[in-house]
């Protein structure tokens, strides 16, 4: 069996984690092995990496710190998790992936789209999403819901411009793009769920007939 790569991307609070939660329950209810994982972290050392780059004690950090380390994070869940996984034939679900970091650190921060996809090519290699939902949703109700659940961490902290340069940026990053699948992120939670549901289960009826997620043997 193939694995399959899926992705969820959009602004903070869009839902992302909840629907993961949701995706997860249902793969494991048809008996597909599936993992779990997110961004930056989902290793060790990814996890330390974490907590570096959402600290919201550290200030002083240059954007370029901060694109440096999205994509260390990332390199190291490239070659720890998720290629091995897709070469198990598992289902991996990766709350972001590098599409937040063209948008984030791309656009947002202003390092532009070419430098960080550069930057990120060595970590990720040939491997890219076969399915990516991008969930939409506005920076004010994506920090309402945030304000709500959680102390806001350094990137949560930054300003509603920047926050609306994200749902900006991921509109035009991810537009027209064959593997993306819109999600109006102001449906409810159910809806979203039976929408998702419906895509993931169309793509493992289809997945026979497709090329496998990964394409090299190291990232
Ligand atoms: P993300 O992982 O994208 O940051 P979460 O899944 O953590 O977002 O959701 C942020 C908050 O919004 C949580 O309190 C969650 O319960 C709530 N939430 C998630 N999806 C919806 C939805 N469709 N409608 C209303 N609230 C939602
Ligand atoms: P996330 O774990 O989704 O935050 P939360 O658990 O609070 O919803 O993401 C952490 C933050 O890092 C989020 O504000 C988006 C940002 N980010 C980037 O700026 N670039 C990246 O490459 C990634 C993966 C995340």
């Amino acid at each position: 069996m193939k694995g399959m790569f899926i992705v969820m991307e959009g602004p903070d609070g869009s839902g992302k984690s909840t629907q993961i939660e949701l995706l997860k329950e249902y793969l494991n209810e048809t008996g597909r092995e599936c993992v779990i994982t997110r961004e930056p972290g989902g290793t060790v050392i990814g996890e330390a990496v974490r907590s570096i780059i959402l600290n919201p004690e550290y200030e002083e950090m240059s954007d370029v710190t901060e694109m440096l380390l999205y994509a260390a994070s990332r390199a190291q869940l490239m070659a720890e998790v998720i290629v091995p996984a897709l070469k198990a034939g598992k289902v991996v679900i990766s709350d972001r992936f590098v599409d937040s970091s063209i948008v984030y650190q791309g656009i947002a921060r202003g390092l532009g789209m070419d430098t960080v996809a550069a930057v990120n090519q060595p970590g990720i290699g040939e491997n890219r999403p076969d399915c990516i939902f991008f969930i939409d949703i506005s920076e004010e109700e994506g920090l309402r819901r945030k304000k709500e659940q959680k102390n806001l961490d350094r990137m949560e902290q930054e300003s509603i411009d920047f926050h609306a340069m994200v749902s900006r940026g991921y509109r035009e990053v991810l537009a027209g793009r064959e593997e993306v699948v819109y999600i109006d992120g102001s449906d409810s939670v159910e809806n979203i769920r039976k929408k998702i549901q419906e895509e993931v289960q169309k793509r493992i009826a289809d997945e026979g007939k497709k090329e496998p997620g990964v394409k090299m043997d190291r990232p």
